[in-house]
């Protein structure tokens, strides 16, 4: 554990692509990533000693209120050793640091992830409120 350090900043592109295949979310191209490492409003990312990120999390958000936690991911041979906590954290403790007070902050929770996020203080919306997405293809 001590040669994985915990950086706010983004993974490489190439990185960023392998993190997403890697551990079973929906690969993305290399148009599609480079946008998310520049346009977010946070990133936390967790380095090798080799420089390489073996995990990863961003917050896509106006800065105002509204943000989203995406692309939490960790390389499989890296998982339940408490990075995805790590990122996590790290994400939030921004979001209370720079945002005003009333932040929501939401995300759509995987399987994989429900229970970090529970433990962490996420809960599902009582209100009747679902999840609904829209994929746009060409
Ligand atoms: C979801 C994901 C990012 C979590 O990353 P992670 O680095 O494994 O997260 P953590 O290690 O902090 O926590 C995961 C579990 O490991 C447990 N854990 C943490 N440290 C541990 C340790 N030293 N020994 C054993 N278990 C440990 C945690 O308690 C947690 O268990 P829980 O799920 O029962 O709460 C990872 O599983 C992943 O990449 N999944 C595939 C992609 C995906 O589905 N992403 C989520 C999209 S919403």
């Amino acid at each position: 554990m001590d040669d994985l350090r915990l950086e706010p900043l983004p993974p490489t592109l190439e990185d960023y692509l392998d993190l997403r295949r890697l551990s079973g979310l929906t690969p993305k191209r290399p148009d599609q990533g480079a946008p998310a490492l520049t346009n977010s409003w946070a990133w936390r990312r967790i380095v090798d000693a080799t420089g390489r990120s073996v995990a990863m999390g961003r917050v896509v958000g106006d800065g105002g209120w509204y943000f989203l936690v995406a692309d939490m991911a960790t390389l499989p041979d890296f998982q339940r050793r408490g990075l995805g906590r790590r990122i996590l954290e790290g994400l939030l403790a921004e979001i209370r640091e720079k945002a005003p007070e009333g932040a929501y902050v939401t995300l759509l929770a995987d399987p994989p992830g429900q229970a970090l996020y529970r433990s962490l203080g996420f809960s599902e919306p009582t209100s009747g409120s679902v999840t609904m997405h829209l994929l746009m293809s060409a």
